[in-house]
C-alpha cells in the first residue's frame, strides 16, 4: 500500500518581497520545494501530491521531473483548506504525511522515524522545543502528558504562550480518520483560516493515540518566511555539508567559507582553500588542490591536479597532474590530457588539449583539437568565429606556436610545426615546417627622430 505525501506549496510568501514564489528560492542551489520532493521521493512506496497556487505554473515547471499529482489551491484559506483540496485523491485506507515546500531541510531519517512510530490508529506529530516559540502553534498536553490540541500563536492565551513545545507542521495521519476530520474543520479563529492543526483536538476527542517525534536538529524543521531566514538556513545547510565532506577526508581551509550547490565527490587528501563554490556534479581525484576563490561547475578533475586562485571551470574534464590558473577560465567542453597546463588569463572552450601541452599566458583556445606536447605562446588566439560560423583549429603533437599568433580557423597545424611569433596563420602548415606570417622588419640607419619646436 502506498503512503500519500502532500507537500504544501501554495502560499505567496509575501515577506520574501520577490517576484518569484517563495518555494522556488534555492538552498544549496536547489529550489526549496525540489529539496522537499527529493527527500519525499526517496521514501519507500509513496504517492506525491503537490499543492500549488501562487505562481503555480513556475512551481510545477520546476518539479516537472518528479511524478506528482498537482493540485491547485486557488484562493488559499489555510493549511486545512489545502489538505481538503487533495482529500478525494487520498487512499481512503492509507495514511498521509504532510510536508511544507518552505521547510526544505527535513531529513529522510526523521520522516522514517515518524513512519515507524505510526500505525493504523495513531497520529504522529513532529514537534520540537524552542527557546523563542513566537509565531508557532503550541503543543497543549494534559496532566498525563498526552497531547490534547495545537493552539496557533495568534489564538493562544498568555499561559499557552509560555509553552516551548511547538508544532513543526509536519504530521502523519491515517486517512480513515483524517478525511472525516478535514470535513469537520471550520475557520472560527484569529486568522479566519481552516487550520490543519485543529485535527489534533479532534483526534484527542476521538480517542486516537497521538505520538510525538522530534527532529535531529532545528534546521530540519525551520521554515523560510523572509530572506534573513533563507540566509540563516543556507548557512546551516553549508555547515552540515562542509562537515560531511571533512568527515570523508576533504581538507577545507575554512568550512565557513565554502559553498556547495550540488554534489562533490572527493578522492584521498584533496584540499579546497577559502571562498570556493562547487556547483552541479563535481568529482576530484586523489590529491587535488583547489586554490582560493575558485568556482567549479559540473567538472571532473584528475588526480594530483592543482587549480590556482580565481579560476572558473565549467563542464570540463581534466586528467591527472594538470596545472590551472591563477585566473584561468575553462568553459564547457574543455578536455585536458595529463600534465596539461592552462595559465593565467587563458580561456578555453570546446578544446581538447593533449597530454603535457601548455597554454600558459593570455590566450583564447576555442573549438580546437590540440595534440600532446604542444607549446602555445602568450597571447595566442584561435579566431574561431566569422560572425556566423564557428570553425575548428587543429594543432598536431609537439607544435610550437610563437607568442601573439592568430590562428584563423578552419586551419590545421601539423605535428612538429613551428609558428613564428606575431603570425596571422590562415593557411595550413605541414609537418615540421616553420611558418612566418608577419611583415618583415625594416631597420633604417641614423634615423632623424622628429624634434619638438620650442
Ligand atoms: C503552520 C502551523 C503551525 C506551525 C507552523 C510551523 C497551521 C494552522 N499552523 O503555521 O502550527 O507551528 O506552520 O512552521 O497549520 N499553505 C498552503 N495553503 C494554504 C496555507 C498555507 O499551501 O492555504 C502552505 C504555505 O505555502 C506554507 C505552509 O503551508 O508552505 C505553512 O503555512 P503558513 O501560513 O506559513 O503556516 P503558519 O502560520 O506558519
Ligand atoms: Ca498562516
Amino acid at each position: 500500500m502506498k503512503q500519500d505525501v502532500v507537500i504544501l506549496a501554495a502560499g505567496k510568501g509575501s515577506r520574501m518581497k520577490s517576484a518569484m514564489s517563495k518555494v522556488l528560492h534555492p538552498i544549496g542551489g536547489i529550489p526549496m520545494v525540489r529539496r522537499v520532493l527529493m527527500t519525499a521521493s526517496n521514501l519507500e512506496n509513496v504517492s506525491l501530491h503537490l499543492i500549488v497556487g501562487h505562481q503555480g505554473e513556475q512551481v510545477v515547471a520546476s518539479c516537472q521531473d518528479f511524478s506528482t499529482n498537482e493540485v491547485w489551491q486557488d484562493n488559499p484559506q489555510g493549511t486545512g483548506d489545502a489538505l481538503r483540496r487533495v482529500a478525494s485523491d487520498l487512499d481512503p485506507v492509507g495514511s498521509t504525511l504532510t510536508l511544507y515546500g518552505d521547510v526544505p531541510l527535513i531529513k529522510r531519517s526523521t520522516l522514517e522515524k515518524m513512519q515507524s512510530a505510526g500505525h493504523d490508529n495513531s497520529l504522529v506529530l513532529l514537534t520540537t522545543f524552542l527557546d523563542d516559540p513566537t509565531g508557532y502553534g503550541r503543543i497543549v498536553r494534559d496532566a498525563q502528558d498526552l497531547v490534547k490540541a495545537i493552539v496557533e500563536h495568534k489564538d493562544a492565551t498568555s499561559e499557552q504562550h509560555q509553552i516551548k513545545e511547538v508544532n513543526t507542521g509536519i504530521l502523519l495521519a491515517p486517512n480513515k480518520f483524517l478525511l472525516g476530520w478535514l470535513d469537520r474543520l471550520d475557520n472560527n479563529n484569529a486568522q479566519g483560516e481552516y487550520y490543519l492543526t485543529d485535527i489534533i483536538s479532534m483526534a484527542s476527542k476521538d480517542g486516537v493515540n497521538i505520538v510525538t517525534v522530534h527532529p535531529e536538529n532545528i534546521a530540519e524543521v525551520t521554515g523560510v518566511n523572509d530572506r534573513v531566514q533563507l540566509s540563516w538556513l543556507e548557512r546551516q545547510y553549508q555547515q552540515e555539508q562542509a562537515q560531511l565532506l571533512m568527515s570523508q577526508g576533504l581538507t577545507l581551509l575554512d568550512p565557513a567559507r565554502f559553498d556547495l550547490r550540488g554534489n562533490l565527490t572527493v578522492g584521498l587528501d584533496c584540499s579546497i582553500d577559502i571562498n570556493c563554490i562547487i556547483e552541479g556534479d563535481v568529482t576530484l581525484g586523489d590529491n587535488v588542490q583547489i586554490g582560493p576563490n575558485c568556482h567549479l561547475k559540473n567538472c571532473t578533475i584528475g588526480e594530483g591536479t592543482h587549480v590556482y586562485d580565481n579560476s572558473l571551470i565549467e563542464e570540463s574534464t581534466l586528467d591527472s597532474q594538470c596545472v590551472i590558473g591563477p585566473f584561468a577560465r575553462l568553459r564547457p567542453g574543455s578536455q585536458l590530457g595529463a600534465n596539461a597546463k592552462i595559465g593565467n588569463f587563458v580561456e578555453t572552450k570546446k578544446a581538447i588539449i593533449g597530454a603535457g601541452s601548455k597554454v600558459n599566458h593570455l590566450s583564447y583556445v576555442g573549438d580546437t583539437l590540440m595534440g600532446d606536447g604542444v607549446n602555445v605562446g602568450a597571447g595566442t588566439i584561435t579566431c574561431n568565429y566569422d560572425g556566423v560560423n564557428k570553425s575548428q583549429t587543429q594543432i598536431g603533437d609537439d607544435v610550437f606556436v610563437g607568442s601573439n599568433t592568430s590562428l584563423v580557423a578552419p586551419v590545421s597545424i601539423q605535428s612538429g610545426a613551428t609558428i613564428a611569433a606575431g603570425s596571422t596563420i590562415t593557411k595550413s602548415v605541414e609537418e615540421n615546417q616553420l611558418a612566418f606570417a608577419r611583415a618583415r622588419q625594416t631597420n633604417k640607419n641614423d634615423w632623424p627622430r622628429p624634434v619638438k619646436k620650442s
